[in-house]
């Protein structure tokens, strides 16, 4: 018997209106007029401001994403916390919630809090009405779907009314959309998998993806190796990264440069160009958050060596931001203590306002603690979130779990987003985050303000030696020995 009613689809659901499921679904809505697409979240407040008129007040920074936006919305693109509605009536349901690493209990600090998704995955079980293909798109461990799948057939089970109960396919479809540059992944992916065991439920979302993607991008893998596909494409990106941020430090001792070193490498095909940029550490949602889940994994299946070998690249990039943290304060001769310092740059990379695991945080942090005012500039993340990082962010180092409340620093911070009064009788710049608008500030205009000797900081190899030189400003470069 066919589980399907209907061929086509016609309605999406996505639980989860974050980074992931607000620009994919956008994206999604853009590239198939014909089909609903309807963005659940339990966030009253970001469901608002997905429908905000204002366009800048979009919950989600992303290049193009509001243009998108003002296309789709109220045509065939929806944002509502109406969840149960939308489950009961739709085709397939996307889970795109968020799966932070446990703070708490097993596996604490390495393996993914499921309480999320298990809840959704309970939510469809008791609303869906129909047959419906439920989609793993958040980053999870490997074998969620099984739980998914479990809680599925469990909840069918206890239903009372056993007549016309919905049936379900799962399926792993991960998402490898990088934030800065998410609508253009989306448009252009190198590759969409899609794992599952049903052929026919593979096919009708492999079908939505085709009316953009070619079909010799659209991966068919067992749901196992689709999961884990996920984790091993991140440990590798975020592996290379810790790679490059562990030569930059052997630069600076040796001479050499970073970026030199970096051309040299990347130019041998085997190894390719990208991801070979050293800076501040790599932040985001996702690869520490993975490795660790991979690191759990491999514990879990006795396999130490392997969970070693990931973990050393988590342990590398956490050095490397203490390491930076460290540097500046031996510059400013052993003390920051009251010393004003310029942060330019608070999200984890250029164009997003995501701020999740950014370098900036564990800097900005280790500088407080040493007693420095920081003047903290970013033109996109605002203060309140900048707070949340600093001040009630309890998650971040084995010290910092001791404390219960908000930190004390010995320092202080304050924020701004104009640049034209932040250099006011500096001591430093550091700069964090590769914003466009730091690669060519007036830096014989800034000189003048700062208090001398005055030092610039740049850990992402953005501004002009040249000109900084120039300015009578002392210059530090991530991964420049000579
Ligand atoms: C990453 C993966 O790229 C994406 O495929 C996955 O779906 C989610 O995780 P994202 O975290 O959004 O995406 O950004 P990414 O561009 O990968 O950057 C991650 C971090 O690495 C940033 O802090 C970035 O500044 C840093 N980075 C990146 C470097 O330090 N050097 C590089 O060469 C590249
Ligand atoms: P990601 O980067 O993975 O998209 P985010 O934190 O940006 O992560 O977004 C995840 C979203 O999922 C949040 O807006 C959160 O409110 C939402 N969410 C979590 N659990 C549920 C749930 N049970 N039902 C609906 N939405 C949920």
């Amino acid at each position: 018997m066919k589980k399907f009613n209907r061929l086509e689809i016609k309605k999406i659901c996505c639980i989860g209106a974050g980074y992931v499921g607000g620009p994919t679904m956008v994206v999604f809505a853009d590239k198939c007029p014909l089909i609903n697409f309807y963005v659940v979240d339990i966030n009253k407040e970001k469901i608002n401001a997905w429908n905000n008129e204002d366009l800048t007040k979009l919950p989600v920074y992303e290049p193009g994403l509001d243009n998108l936006v003002k296309k789709c919305r109220g045509k065939n693109l929806f944002f509502s916390t109406d969840i149960e509605k939308n489950i009961a009536t739709s085709d397939i349901v996307f889970i795109s919630v968020n799966t932070p690493t446990k703070t708490k209990g097993i596996g604490a600090g390495k393996a993914s809090n499921l309480m999320y998704v298990e809840e959704c995955a309970r939510q469809v079980a008791k609303h869906a009405k129909n047959h419906t293909i439920v989609v793993e798109k958040s980053t999870l461990p490997v074998r969620t779907a099984e739980v998914i799948k479990t809680i599925l057939q469990e909840a069918q089970n206890n239903r009372d009314n056993k007549h016309n109960m919905p049936t379900f396919d799962v399926l792993s479809n991960p998402e490898f959309l990088s934030e800065g540059s998410a609508i253009k992944d989306l448009n252009e992916p190198d590759r969409v998998l899609i794992g599952g065991e049903s052929e026919e439920a593979i096919d009708l979302l492999s079908k939505i993806y085709k009316n953009w993607v070619p079909k010799e991008r659209i991966l068919h893998t067992n749901i196992w190796s689709s999961e884990l596909a996920k984790l091993t494409a991140n440990a590798f990106l975020a592996q290379r990264i810790s790679s490059i941020n562990s030569i930059a430090a052997l630069c600076e001792s040796t001479g050499a440069d970073i970026r030199e070193v970096s051309r040299a490498i990347g130019s041998d095909k085997r190894i390719g160009s990208k991801f070979l940029d050293s800076g501040p550490g790599f932040g985001g949602s996702c690869f520490k958050k993975d490795i660790l889940n991979l690191v759990y994994l491999s514990n879990h299946f006795g396999l130490p060596e392997v969970a070693d070998f990931w973990e050393g690249v988590v342990e590398m990039n956490n050095w490397h931001q203490h390491r930076i943290s460290k540097l500046i304060v031996q510059k400013l001769f052993g003390t920051i203590s009251e010393k004003k310092i310029v942060i330019l740059g608070f999200a984890f990379k250029a164009n997003t306002n995501d701020t999740r695991e950014s370098a900036a945080i564990q800097i900005c942090r280790d500088l407080l603690e040493e007693g420095a005012e920081l003047i903290i500039h970013d033109p996109i993340v605002d203060k309140g979130q900048i707070q949340l990082n600093l001040d009630n962010d309890k998650t971040l180092t084995e010290r910092d779990k001791n404390h219960e409340n908000n930190y004390e620093y010995q320092g202080s911070w304050n924020f701004t987003n104009q640049l034209n009064t932040v250099f006011d009788d500096a001591h430093a710049v550091v700069i964090l985050t590769e914003w466009e608008e730091y690669s060519d500030l007036n830096w014989i205009s800034i000189s003048k303000k700062m208090q001398k000797p005055a030092w610039i900081f740049d850990s992402r190899l953005i501004v002009d030696t040249k000109k900084v030189l120039e300015a009578n400003l002392k210059l530090w470069r991530i991964g420049d020995g000579t």
